[in-house]
């Protein structure tokens, strides 16, 4: 038995369609969801539901009897009081059901920058997250993405209305990125095979060696319309979260991962690509994805 969390999110519906495609082989898939009506029918039809969140101590005992695999991810969330607290608040609940033995498995989405980020805020609570998790001595892969080109969708508008696009790094230094449909490929390769066992990494990083500015002439050409990079400071992009309804120790927590990254430069270009993992390059998922965002 599988149990998915967050299986209505980017990543989590992407693996639950794949896992969908494998029944024959991935048996029984059951999901935690807290709007079970926003399943799709499909999954509806072929997964057993536990209503609730998974950072529910109860919902996720629940959920996880007689599984032996778990795909965990802590969702983002702004209204957190902080991003330590955040992944506190997922990840005890998981060690003690880990604790309680049957669950063998666990594939997590965690991020790159292992071994370098310092006071990266997010970066680094999730990294803290994924020594908690191995400690219980349960089988543990870690999926670390770099930036997620997923990310460019929230300024899908702005690209479109402005010709431009913001993020907090330097222009002309090369961003590592990932699509969110590799992590799910990668998490659905890895919970159906069980000839893994110890605690590892597997970093995801796209075929690309983009800058900011390599991504803006991308984003022009498929889109066939101007696009430039902006950079914005690590105070605007702050204050634009908490204006967006983001806590303040939330807005700390992001602000402490873009400064990071910029100065410790985790995402860049000294980590290797791993297209066996990422195979999605960021013009084809420029064609597919984001084209029919700015579209809308
Ligand atoms: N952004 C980056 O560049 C980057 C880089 C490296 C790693 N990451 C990691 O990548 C992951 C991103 O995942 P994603 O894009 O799939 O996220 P997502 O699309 O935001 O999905 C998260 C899902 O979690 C559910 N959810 C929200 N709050 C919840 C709660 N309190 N309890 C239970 N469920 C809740 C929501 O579904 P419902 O509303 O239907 O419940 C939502 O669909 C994160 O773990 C992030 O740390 C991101």
């Amino acid at each position: 038995m599988i149990v998915v969390t967050t299986p209505t999110g980017q990543i989590g519906r992407h693996l639950l369609d794949l896992l969908l495609d494998a029944r024959d082989t991935a048996g029984p898939v059951r999901v935690i969801a807290r709007d079970p009506a926003r399943l799709p029918a499909r999954a509806r039809d072929h997964v057993e539901v536990v209503r609730g969140s998974h950072a529910d101590p109860g919902v996720l005992k629940e959920a996880c009897a007689g599984a032996d695999r778990v795909f965990w991810l802590v969702p983002p969330t702004r209204t957190a009081e902080s991003a330590e607290g955040l992944f506190d608040t997922f990840t005890r609940p998981l060690c003690e059901v880990i604790e309680q033995g049957g669950v063998e498995r666990v594939v997590a989405v965690s991020t790159l920058g292992r071994g370098i980020a310092r006071d990266a805020g997010l970066i680094s609570a999730s990294l803290a997250m994924d020594d908690r998790i191995a400690a219980t001595g349960v089988h543990y892969r870690a999926l670390c993405p770099p930036f997620l080109m997923e990310n460019l969708l929230d300024q899908a508008g702005t690209v479109r209305d402005l010709g431009a696009f913001f993020l907090t790094v330097a222009g002309d230094r090369v961003l590592r990125t990932c699509a969110v449909r590799d992590i799910a490929a990668a998490a659905a390769r890895l919970l159906l095979d069980d000839g893994w066992t110890g605690r590892a990494d597997v970093p995801l990083v796209g075929p690309d060696e983009l800058t900011p500015e390599g991504m803006a002439r991308v984003m022009a050409e498929v889109l066939d319309r101007p696009v430039g990079y902006r950079r914005s400071t690590v105070e605007e992009y702050r204050a634009t979260i908490v204006g967006s309804g983001a806590s303040e120790g939330w807005a700390r927590g992001a602000a402490d991962m873009v400064r990071a990254l910029d100065e410790q430069g985790f995402y860049g270009a000294g980590a290797p690509s791993t297209p066996e993992w990422a195979p999605t390059g960021f013009r084809q998922w420029c064609e597919e994805v984001l084209l029919p965002a700015v579209r809308d």
